[in-house]
Order: C-alpha cells, then structure tokens, then sequence
C-alpha cells in the first residue's frame, strides 16, 4: 500500500492511479485526523446574526412545526447528515450509526464517496446502509472531478439502483485536490458532464462544495446545467486543505497551512446565492453547510434562505468518540437531539411558529 508521507509531493503524484488500497488508505487517514487533529477553518457561521427576541410568543412549545420539505419529501426538520464516510470497516460503522439515527429523526443522510464501489462491486457492504434503515433517505456522493478519470453516467445509474439512493450529491472540491498528495487536478470541462448527470438520472443531483463556498455565478451554472439543489459547502467548518496538509510531506503542510481558511464563508456563500435565487426567481432549493454545529445556526441559514442544513464533523464525532457507557448510536441521536432542541427553543423563543416565519424575525449586527 503507498504511504503518502514518503513521496514527493504534487506533480510526480498527481499520475499515481486512485487504486482501492489508495482509496481505502486515504479514508482511514480522514478518519484518523478528524478524530484526533484540529482541523476546522475560523470562523462562525452567522455570528453576525440575531433573532428578535419574543418576549410574548403565544405559542405551544409542542406545536412548533419543525418539518420541512426537500426534494419532494417531507422530512421532520432542516437538517441532513452530509455525505462523509464508507468503504473502510471503520467507516461502515460510522455509517451504521448515524443511518439508524438519520432513519429515526426522520432526516437525509448522505453517504461519502462510492467511488471505489465504481470501481468493485465488491465494497458494496461498507456502504449499504439500506438493509439496516429501509426507510432512510440515503444520497450517494462522487466527486465531480472523477467525471475525468473514467467515471460515467451509467457507472452512477447502477450505483443509486445498487444502493436504493434517494438522491446524488457530486461534489466540488478543487482545493482539496490540489493539496491531497495524489490529488486529480484536471477539472476542465466539468460543467458538461455535470449537466449530462443531472439530466439523465433518475434521482435529484446535488451539487456541493466541501468548504471553499460557492459563489452566485456558479450557483447559476449549476442551475443552468439543471442540477436539482445546491450545497453551498462553505468555510467555517471542516478545512479539507487541512485534512490533506496533514496526509502529505513538508510542504503540502505549509500548502494545508496557507488555504485553511481560503473560500466564502457558510454565510456569504448563502447569503449571495439566495438573494440570486429570490432575484431570478429560481426554484432550485441552496442547503448551508459548513460550521453549523447547533440548532441556532440552522435556524439562521434557514432563515437566510437555506432549505436544508447540512451537519459533518460533530456527527463524524459523536459516531467514533460515544462518552463512556454510550453506543456509537446513543452518541448521535444524543448529538441530534441537541440540535433538535437548539432549533425548537430559537423558533419558540423568537415566535416562530414554524420554519417560514423565522426569516421575519433575523436581524443583521451594524457593524
Ligand atoms: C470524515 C469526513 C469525510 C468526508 N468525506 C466526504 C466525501 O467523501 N464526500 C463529500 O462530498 N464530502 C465529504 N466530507 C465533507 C462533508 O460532507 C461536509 O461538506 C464538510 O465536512 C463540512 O461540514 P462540517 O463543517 O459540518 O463538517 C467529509 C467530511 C468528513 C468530516
């Protein structure tokens, strides 16, 4: 198996082929550094923002409604669990956890990259959360840049049947792949092979980014290709060039180090994407992540015009560090419930009956 360190970094690498072992080598050192490292962008999401305060709600606290509709579902609140991990035993068991969770919440979850499932038929169990959670919303995940190292639309047709997916996420990832030792950089031409996937499937396809942020131009792209959401995947949350600096030698570290906190924020890529899609009129629906870590957040980016909040890493760490006597799966749902609540107490408290009525009550700091 290659280990990454004892190469030399960038251009010899980026001819190495993404072999399986790779692969699974690769997501085993994710899993490691996001368990164990700091490697979170600054920033908070949305920290500019406050709700009015309703001292008088009149509201029941029970009857806050919390369901919103995504991709003509109706799941039980804004939140899904982004796409992260699969293919390693290890991360069959994170899967496991946060599916059951997901199943019980009444929320999506998105699943990490089936890439190496393309590439053998045989990984199938370290991603099929289906047989466990028959009635979960599961969304699979490539990255748009395989588009130019072989995989095809037919390859992903057979994956959602495969795994019974309910929707596709292709994600962007451009600086990732710079900094990942054997990143694949050729991105040209993606734009097309987007629009052939988005038009062809059979299930909604997400586009997200991984925590650069997406900007309106692009948003508008996308829509134009006929892309059925959009992830704005900001900064504030996991750093990917982070993650990929601590894989690689000495200087894809100081590389790491340098783009940590390149990107728009969670908030400015949601906020400038929003206000085009309310300009023009668009009806494909923009999900926030990057750096939401509670209900209060949610219930900001919903109010700024996100349909759904997308949660990775306080998931990815309740799943592999439960507290002592937890299962993996009391750790999530314990995790879940805390946004759950964070999110009914901010609606309550601001006099929100339900998801609509928050954008009313969100105020900007003056700086
Ligand atoms: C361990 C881990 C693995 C991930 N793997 C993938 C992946 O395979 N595909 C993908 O689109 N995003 C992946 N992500 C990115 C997340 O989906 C999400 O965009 C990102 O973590 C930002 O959200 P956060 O700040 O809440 O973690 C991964 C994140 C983590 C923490």
């Amino acid at each position: 198996m290659p280990h990454i360190k004892n190469h030399k970094h960038s251009k010899l690498l980026s001819n190495i082929e993404d072999t399986p072992e790779l692969m699974m080598s690769r997501k085993n050192d994710h899993i490691r550094i996001c368990k164990t490292e700091k490697i979170e962008s600054d920033g908070e999401p949305f920290s500019q923002f406050h709700f009015i305060p309703e001292a008088l709600p009149e509201i029941n606290f029970n009857d806050l409604d919390l369901t919103q509709k995504f991709l003509n579902q109706s799941f039980a609140m804004p939140l899904l669990v982004t796409g992260m991990t699969g293919g390693v035993e290890k991360g069959q068991e994170i899967n496991e956890a946060i599916a059951l969770a997901a199943e019980k919440f009444n929320i999506p979850m998105g699943l990490g990259s089936q890439k190496m499932l393309i590439k053998n038929s045989k990984f199938k169990k370290l991603f099929d959360v289906r047989k466990i959670a028959p009635n979960l919303f599961v969304i699979g995940n490539i990255g748009a840049v395989s588009l130019n190292y072989g995989i095809t639309l037919e390859d992903i047709k057979r994956l959602v049947d495969d795994l019974e997916l309910g929707a596709f996420a292709i994600h962007l990832n451009a600086l990732q792949e710079c900094i990942q030792p054997e990143g694949e950089r050729n991105f040209s031409q993606l734009l097309a092979k987007i629009e052939k996937i988005a038009r062809n499937l059979h299930v909604p396809v997400i586009i997200k980014e991984v925590g650069s942020g997406i900007s309106s131009e692009t948003y508008q792209k996308l829509v134009s290709a006929g892309v059925a959401a959009v992830d704005v995947g900001g900064k504030g949350g996991t750093s990917w060039s982070a993650i990929e600096g601590l894989r690689s030698d000495k200087e894809g570290q100081r590389l790491g180090d340098l783009f940590k906190n390149w990107g728009l924020s969670t908030d400015d890529s949601l906020l400038c994407c929003s206000r085009l899609k309310s300009d023009l009129k668009y009806n494909v629906p923009l999900i926030a992540t990057g750096g939401i870590r509670n209900g209060l957040q949610v219930a900001k980016a919903v109010a700024l015009g996100a349909s759904m909040v997308g949660v990775g890493l306080p998931l990815f760490k309740a799943a592999v560090s439960p507290l002592t006597g937890e299962t993996p799966l009391e750790s999530v749902e314990r995790e879940l419930n805390f946004f759950r609540k964070s999110l009914s107490i901010t609606m309550f408290c601001a006099g929100a009956h339900n998801l609509t009525q928050l954008n009313s009550r969100i105020v900007q700091e003056v700086p």
